[in-house]
């Protein structure tokens, strides 16, 4: 059989036209009744041709399957026998079990209403398919990849008379099949443009067809015919094949085909997302070089079927739901396979698999501007960290341009470089990858610089837009007033034109080299098509000089040097983590220039990059930095501000460095001031990392340790968390009170004395609870009852965060004597601080002299003291309010559609979502958490998961939050929430 072969065949034109065979599911269960001796619950299963229901018999449960006459049963018969076949391999796909019938058949015929069906029992074989969720990370499309290997690997000796079919899906038909279908389609510019392109595919298959293997196979590995179980982390991992029923001897690869084409509707419109099924099914089971270039027309091909087929069976069976529903998610593939030239995705697909393509030759290329001395030549960084980008100046349109031409007036001529991730390209708040990589050089030279031929080839001249075309490759000029006529076939070192402008001005020169032929290349690329646009469009270094070159972003490279030499109890977020090297506001950029959208650095709350801070900071490092021992302002300066913030009586300023640093000098002055050494503390809460401050840390996401190993000085009490502790509701503080009591008790008990309290005032760890009305006042009460003084940690909550109070204490309208202060009021600078009572303050002159060696230095002063004027003049506590309330009822509407979400907590921009399984048993949801974070970053959102559970987002953005980021933010949790939980 011949690609495209003209086709006649009467039975295909029969089968093309079926619908379903007419069997209720009351005559489905008489037939289970009479010929296998079964009776259950019937309920009809989806399929194009065939009559398929589900049958419960209450112990087991099994699938019927009705098919009509026209299939021979020596098809049906190969189908039973490939199942058989694959069930006694080890290592292939799990298989259902086919069922005999009483009188042990495996094929049994049956007469409804004088029509003869075929009929077949077979096992249910259980397991999720794939189809359901509209997206799949991409570990679940590698596993799709590497089962259709295994397959077809397992059924590379498998053989079977049935197997040499008529079938409508056999893709060596498909141009044929195509037009047969076409003419059920109305709309004919829909109906021109498939078979637009299902002729493109056909011309670019032809040439590989002699060479594609033909075997065996399934040739309809999709997501509704596999079973998956979830790995740890949630995610599907198909393990099972289902439903034989398109099995023929087929080229090999258009079963992987099928498989890519049937992944494009979870693509989200992007084609490069099949890549990693590629990948695995190559390493599973290698393809030729030839069948890697036939795929992706293969793909094409399939879609075009597919849509085809769907919109003439609906023709002929209008009833049937489930095509009309298939055809949706359909369009969709056909719409994302042609979203890209084949160009592109074959280079893409032979580079997945490892096969490098020859590079052109350009060793005698004649210089492209003669005049000029590349070693005059300036190029301009425009990458993401250049040194000339600050304050989001990279936003303002022409600022690559201006850059340019000032590197330009410099040196003889200036060049942006090739291979750059621009700056300037990142969109912000996308759920995609932007198109940063410059797959073109533009350069600034003198105007009536001459520019000549490097090789010989021929000119097309349109709109300004010069080509030279050789037989590998084309250069594509902008800019030049060109001295050729278009088709003109010119000399290597001829003459094509000078640059364009007046004498004496600066002119502007694009130079982008293609080897595609035809269409005019892209001039930039997203990260993710980098590998194959840059094999299409490779460098220009022969003509401008290897400085146009960017150098390449080393990503892995420096997570294994951060591997090999900084302590792996130091985390880094994400598996495989972007690598950011750029903030503005609250965005983010990582090397490549993907924006994020970053919604939990709590700690930078006037936003990345402020120019007003780092001004402040430069001058007084310029200026000076020492001490606290010296006597200068900004310490004196910094400590008034704080003790301005804080309630009368707090008037005394410690300055440190951190919030562990803080809590540990909060505990030593509890120590000192009551002469007592327990210590009442949360669980569930963290307070820091040194030696006093994680004695009273006990929250086990952090330390998984931390309940058996708590030193006899700390007494945790439960965590009052209103939402899933072991009481419920603001009105539980009686409750939980008990606990403290209890544990207050025990020390009266023991003849001890209690010197103090620690507790964050809103329940952060857990993403923001409000603690129940009342509960500090009561517990302050008991403590101070005792002696015991109260320290309030608001390194994460306090500092103007929750928007509608300044302090978290507030909230609770109580007074501390100990309040600890550090992450924010630094915005990222080591900064903290511990405000008190001069009483307590002065106890500690008892055990010596207090001396921290950057604590309170110059600089620190002063980034404390610019923080505050910042805060003040951008009016960053009434954004919170402003920008968390607005957030807060959009995250609260997300509820209504989404079960997942069993509460929203918080206030301000201190917000916690929590996903449970079951909102009456709130069983956490602790992998899909992880997944919904993985998902967040590939839509361009950091966010992170924290709580006990790790099944709460922690959303603490900066303070600086726009009203857009807080929507995108919404946005884009409500997508990741649709595509399938
Ligand atoms: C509530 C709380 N207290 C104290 C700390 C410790 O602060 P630092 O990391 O600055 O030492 C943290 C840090 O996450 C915190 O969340």
């Amino acid at each position: 059989m011949r690609w495209g072969n003209a086709m006649t065949d009467e039975t295909l034109a029969q089968r093309l036209e079926l619908p379903r065979p007419d069997v209720t599911a009351e005559e489905a269960g008489d037939i289970l009744q009479s010929r296998y001796g079964l009776s259950g619950q019937l309920s009809e299963l989806g399929s194009q041709q065939d009559r398929n229901y589900r049958v419960d018999t209450g112990d087991q449960t099994y699938v019927l399957k009705i098919c009509h006459m026209i299939y021979e049963t020596v098809e049906l018969e190969a189908q039973n026998a490939a199942i058989r076949h694959l069930a006694g391999i080890e290592g292939a796909p799990r298989v259902p079990r086919v069922v005999a019938s009483t009188d042990g058949q495996d094929i049994v015929a049956v007469v409804v209403r004088d029509q003869t069906y075929q009929v077949r029992l077979l096992e249910y074989l259980e397991g999720e398919g794939l189809t359901k969720p509209s997206y799949l990370p991409r570990q679940s499309v590698a596993a799709l990849g590497a089962l259709c290997a295994n397959l077809a690997k397992s059924l590379a000796d498998f053989d079977h008379p049935g197997l040499d079919r008529n079938l409508q899906w056999d893709l060596r038909r498909a141009g044929p099949v195509a037009v047969q279908l076409l003419s059920a389609i109305t709309d004919g510019a829909a109906r021109d443009r498939i078979a637009k392109n299902m002729v493109a595919a056909v011309r670019r298959v032809q040439p590989f067809a002699p060479a594609l293997r033909l075997q065996a196979v399934h040739h309809d590995v999709t997501g509704d015919n596999v079973v998956s179980r979830r790995d740890g982390k949630g995610r599907l991992i198909p393990d099972g094949v289902i439903d034989f029923g398109d099995i023929i001897r087929g080229w090999l690869v258009g079963d992987l085909a099928v498989t890519c084409a049937s992944l494009l509707h979870q693509a989200d419109g992007d084609p490069f997302f099949v890549l990693p099924a590629v990948k695995a099914y190559h390493e599973v089971y290698p393809l030729k070089e030839e069948e890697l270039r036939a795929l992706w027309p293969l793909v094409v091909a399939r879609a075009v079927i597919l849509v085809a087929s769907s919109e003439q069976q609906i023709s002929i069976d209008p009833e049937n739901e489930y095509v009309r529903a298939n055809l949706v998610l359909e369009q969709r593939i056909f719409d994302t396979a042609i979203a890209v030239p084949f160009d592109l995705m074959e280079t893409a697909i032979l580079k997945t698999a490892g096969i490098e393509l020859p590079a052109v030759a350009t060793e005698h290329w004649h210089p492209l501007l003669p005049d000029l001395d590349l070693q005059n030549m300036l190029y301009v960084d425009l990458g993401v960290e250049s040194q000339h980008f600050a304050a989001g100046n990279w936003g303002q349109g022409d600022m690559d341009w201006r850059l340019l031409a000032r590197a330009a007036s410099e040196a003889d001529a200036a060049a942006t470089r090739y291979g750059e991730y621009r700056l300037s390209r990142a969109r912000l708040l996308s759920a995609k990858p932007s198109a940063t990589y410059a797959l073109h050089a533009d350069i600034c030279l003198a105007a009536g610089n001459t520019i000549a031929a490097p090789f010989s080839g021929r000119i097309s001249w349109q709109n300004h837009h010069l080509v030279l075309e050789s037989a590998d490759i084309s250069l594509h000029l902008d800019g030049l007033d060109p001295s050729v006529e278009d088709g003109a076939e010119l000399e290597a070192g001829r003459p094509l034109g000078a640059v364009s402008g007046e004498q004496g001005s600066l002119g502007g020169l694009r130079v982008q080299l293609s080897t595609p032929k035809g269409a005019e290349p892209p001039l930039f690329c997203t990260p993710q098509e980098v590998f194959a646009w840059s094999a299409l469009c490779p460098s220009p270094a022969a003509l401008l000089g290897k400085g146009v070159e960017a150098p390449k972003p080393v990503d892995a490279e420096i997570l294994a040097v951060r591997t090999a030499h900084f302590a792996a109890a130091q985390k880094h977020y994400y598996e495989t983590p972007p690598r950011i090297e750029r903030g503005w506001k609250e965005h983010m950029f990582d090397v490549e220039g993907r924006a994020y959208l970053d919604m939990v650095n709590n700690v930078t709350i006037l936003g990345h990059g402020h120019p007003r801070l780092a001004d402040a900071v430069g001058e007084q490092w310029l200026r000076l930095n020492t001490n606290s021992r010296f006597h200068y302002a900004a310490v004196a300066d910094l400590s008034e501000r704080l003790a301005a913030l804080v309630p009368e009586g707090l008037d005394t300023v410690f300055l440190v460095n951190s919030g562990s640093e803080a809590n540990d000098l909060a505990l030593r002055l509890a120590w000192a001031h009551t002469g007592a050494r327990n210590m009442l503390s949360l669980l569930e809460a963290y307070h820091g990392w040194s030696v006093a401050s994680d004695a009273v840390s006990t929250s086990i996401a952090d330390n998984p340790q931390a309940l058996t190993t708590r030193p006899d000085w700390v007494h945790p009490v439960a965590a009052p968390n209103t939402y899933r502790g072991e009481f419920r509701g603001p009105d539980s503080t009686g409750d939980y009170l008990q606990s403290v009591v209890a544990a207050l008790e025990l020390i009266d008990s023991g003849g001890e004395r209690l010197a103090g309290f620690i507790a964050e005032p809103v329940y952060g760890n857990a993403g923001g609870i409000a603690l129940p009305d009342g509960y500090l006042a009561a517990v302050y009460g008991q403590v101070r009852a005792r002696g015991g003084v109260c320290i309030a940690d608001e390194v994460q909550v306090g500092y103007g965060r929750l928007g509608h109070h300044f302090w978290g204490f507030e909230q609770q309208r109580v007074v501390p004597d100990i309040i600890t202060v550090a992450k924010g009021m630094g915005n990222g600078h080591p900064l903290g601080a511990v405000i008190t009572t001069r009483a307590i303050a002065d106890s500690l002159e008892k055990e010596g002299y207090f001396f921290s060696s950057a604590g309170g230095s110059p600089v620190s002063s002063v980034v404390g003291i610019t923080v505050l004027d910042i805060m003040a003049d951008e009016a960053l506590q009434q954004n919170a309010r402003e920008i968390g309330d607005r957030l807060k009822g959009r995250l609260v509407a997300l509820m209504d559609h989404h079960p997942l979400i069993g509460a929203v907590h918080g206030m301000g921009l201190y917000l916690g979502v929590e996903f449970v399984r079951d909102r009456a048993t709130l069983e956490p949801a602790t992998e899909e958490t992880a997944a919904i974070c993985a998902r967040l970053l590939e839509l361009g959102v950091i966010m992170q998961p924290t709580g006990d559970h790790l099944n709460v987002l922690k959303i603490k953005p900066p303070l600086c939050l726009a009203a857009e980021s807080a929507d995108f933010f919404a946005d884009m949790l409500e997508k990741v929430l649709s595509e399938g939980w």
